[in-house]
């Protein structure tokens, strides 16, 4: 029986995570930022040798992307830091690591779907420290998969309880249409990860669902499951002014080392979200 350590356990990745565990037979042991702080060293390197798991899976993020715009230090601590702590801690006792990355990690200057292999340059400093995260990963561990996602739903704040909350007194929400991405359930997200662990096969992955689409359409597709008549009108990243961190126009990543292993497929995004919009 494997003993699984799960980091930011109360995230949206983080409860999938528990939820799809609970039907296997590991040993699982959940963490938040109140039992187990991924920034405080000593603490991680305590908590790791005291539990001794077999692998790690860190969803602990500062995951505001506005807000670390203004937050450096702490989006360094959380984004930055916390990998390499517990990417030692993994190490030191030969644990496997998982840790969850960005399609942010890529400027979106394209119109190609980005592979594993090409070039980051994240334009944020969410971006930017989640690219410090991923590099501390694999400086410090061996056994590392690195699963970059995009555009996350779950149980938390998110993109689709937004929308269904300003429909509830909208009749209108102007929506960007000219940035594209792929929405992605963190129910997928986490049956993908338990998917790859046994393989062995370390090394960077893009998990999202499949498909592509913008934020705008995005939106429309959200009324359209939740049966509501509210009217998505679309603006451009230039209108829309209240973002702060500049996003990427184009970060549609294609699963390609994930589809490269055989016939296990992530959802379709819109699929995905049908269920997901049931559920609620
Ligand atoms: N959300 C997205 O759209 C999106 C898109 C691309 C990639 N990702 C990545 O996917 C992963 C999961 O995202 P998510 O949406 O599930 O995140 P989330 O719902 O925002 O959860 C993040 C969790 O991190 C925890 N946390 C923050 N600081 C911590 C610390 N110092 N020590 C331990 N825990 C800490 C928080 O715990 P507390 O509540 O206890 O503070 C929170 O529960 C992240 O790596 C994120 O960067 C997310």
């Amino acid at each position: 029986m494997k003993k699984i350590l799960i980091t930011g356990g109360n995230g949206q990745l983080g409860r999938s995570l528990n939820k799809l565990l609970k039907y296997t037979d590991a040993e699982i042991i959940s963490t938040n930022s109140t039992t187990l702080n991924i920034c405080d060293e000593k603490q991680v390197d305590a908590f790791v040798k005291e539990h001794v798991p077999d692998i790690i899976i860190n969803c602990a993020a500062h995951t505001a992307v506005d807000k670390c715009e203004t937050d450096y230090d702490n989006a360094v601590r959380i984004n930055a830091e916390g990998p390499a702590n517990l990417a030692r801690a993994a190490e030191s006792i030969g644990a496997v690591m998982v840790h969850v990355s960005t399609d942010y990690v890529f400027d979106g200057d394209t119109d190609k779907a980005y592979v594993e292999e090409d070039k980051v340059n994240p334009q944020s400093v969410y971006g930017r420290t989640k690219l410090m995260g991923e590099e501390n990963v694999i400086k410090y561990c061996s056994r590392y998969f690195i699963v970059r996602t995009a555009w996350l739903y779950g149980e938390g704040n998110n993109f689709v309880k937004t929308m269904l909350r300003l429909a509830e007194s909208n009749d209108k929400i102007t929506v960007v249409s000219d940035q594209f991405g792929t929405p992605t359930s963190s129910d997928e997200l986490a049956e993908m990860i338990l998917h790859i662990i046994p393989s062995g096969k370390y090394g960077i992955y893009h998990g999202t669902c499949e498909g592509q689409t913008s934020w705008y359409e995005f939106a429309k597709k959200i009324m359209k499951f939740a049966g509501k008549t509210t009217e998505i009108i679309p603006v451009t990243t230039e209108e829309y002014t209240k973002a702060v961190a500049k996003r990427p126009k184009y970060s549609v990543l294609e699963n390609a080392k994930l589809n490269s292993m055989g016939e296990y497929r992530m959802k379709n995004w819109e699929d995905a979200l049908e269920v997901y919009i049931n559920s609620l």
